[in-house]
């Protein structure tokens, strides 16, 4: 029996662990067995509590209480926090996803104590070192015994850093899975927060969109113009420091125009994107989700770690720029994006147990799903 510490902080990683811990449940209970370490780095019951529920994830058997603060005082207290967890409880492996402060906690902690390091969505880049994101990615990879690839771009910029394909898994996407999984239960047209007077959904959280009061106000005035053009309001559930920002800056959201809600959860979220026309996010876990659900997308971001997306013609990078926003709802507006075939084939869980089971039983030559040639 392998086990496994899964370390989350931040909302799309309960997610994606809901993925896993799903398939360890079906399919691996012989095999694996996995405690949960929740570092803190969401706290409020709308960021991180209400997934557990809703998703049936198992609880978790720490929380560190971390919470916020500046990207160093808190990977640093996460650091400190998960190393004495690994020090008081043996563990065959270290489970970490994306690229959160916590999942760089995680992946240091575990591979300084010589733990292997699995890292769920390797290999993405935006090659944008700005971004607190694109150091957590570039380092966590860097400490991982094996790099699960959620798309063959992922395998080639893993393949362009010097890792090998016995390191490489190219597994397909564990949000891809989560669709089709949790899907079922998604019914349209919903009740959605503030009823159905609204076809568009948009988010906003990274900070350099939320903290720059240029950037901020161009996307709401942006998002403010269409609403108006298109005679429908826009659903906009908002992330604690966006509201904090809004509120600081002066901001208006007209409530003729927008229809702003609380962080929404995961059922919600899918039940707002497939009730939407069109989605404007600069959130890389919303942009797959309306890939998914066949939406159209615009990326409020210079660039984006899921080139395919764009490159489908189902998405469209705008930046913080108001005219260009405005231009690429119009083109997208009528657009069906394609089906997703660049994600893998909806069983990613299952191809990344088998892979850290084989690699952690002694005697195995390895790993069952090596990164396909291409
Ligand atoms: C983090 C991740 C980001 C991910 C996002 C998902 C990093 C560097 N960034 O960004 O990649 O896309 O999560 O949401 O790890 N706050 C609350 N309550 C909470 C959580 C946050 O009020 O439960 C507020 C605090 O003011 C905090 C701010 O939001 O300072 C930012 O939170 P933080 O965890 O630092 O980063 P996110 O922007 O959420």
């Amino acid at each position: 029996m392998h086990k496994i510490l899964t370390i989350v902080g931040a909302r799309p990683q309960f997610i994606k662990a809901a993925a896993i811990s799903h398939a360890i449940k079906e399919k691996y209970t012989d095999s694996i067995t996995e405690d949960i370490l929740h570092t803190g780095q969401h706290y409020d019951d709308n960021m991180s509590g209400q997934f557990f529920s809703e998703l049936n994830i198992p609880l978790p058997k720490y929380n560190l209480g971390v919470g916020s603060g500046s990207h160093g005082a808190q990977t640093a207290a996460m650091l400190k926090g998960i190393e004495d967890i690994l020090l008081s409880e043996h563990y065959d492996g270290v489970l970490v996803y994306g690229d959160t402060n916590s999942t760089l906690a995680g992946a240091l902690a575990a591979a300084k104590l010589h733990i292997p390091v699995f890292h769920v969505e390797a290999g993405l880049r935006s090659f944008n070192r700005a971004m607190p994101e694109e150091i957590n990615r570039v380092l966590t990879d860097h400490t991982a015994t094996l790099l699960f690839a959620p798309t063959q771009t992922a395998v080639q910029n893993l393949r362009k850093e010097g890792f090998t394909d016995r390191q490489i898994v190219f597994s397909g996407d564990v949000m891809l899975d989560n669709i089709i999984y949790y899907g079922r239960r998604v019914t349209t047209p919903h009740p959605t927060p503030g009823g159905t007077a609204w076809s568009i959904l948009a988010t906003v959280h990274r900070d350099f969109n939320t903290d720059n009061p240029a950037r901020l106000k161009n996307i709401l005035s942006a998002l403010n113009s269409i609403a108006e053009h298109y005679g429908t309001k826009i659903l906009f559930p908002v992330h604690p420091r966006t509201r904090k920002r809004i509120q600081e800056f002066n901001l208006q959201l007209p409530s003729s125009n927008f229809q702003v809600a609380e962080p929404l959860s995961y059922i919600e979220s899918l039940t707002a994107i497939k009730s939407a026309k069109i989605v404007l996010t600069d959130s890389g876990g919303l942009q797959k989700e309306a890939f998914f659900c066949g939406r159209p997308c615009v990326v409020l971001r210079p660039e984006t770690e899921w080139v395919e997306i764009v490159e489908a013609g189902a998405a469209i990078l705008t930046d913080a720029d108001c005219g260009r926003i405005v231009a690429a709802v119009e083109k997208l507006w009528d657009t069906t994006p394609p089906s997703p075939t660049q994600f893998g084939d909806g069983h990613a869980a299952e191809k990344i147990l088998e892979n850290i089971i084989s690699t952690l039983t002694p005697g195995s030559d390895g790993f069952h799903f090596i990164s396909s040639s291409i």
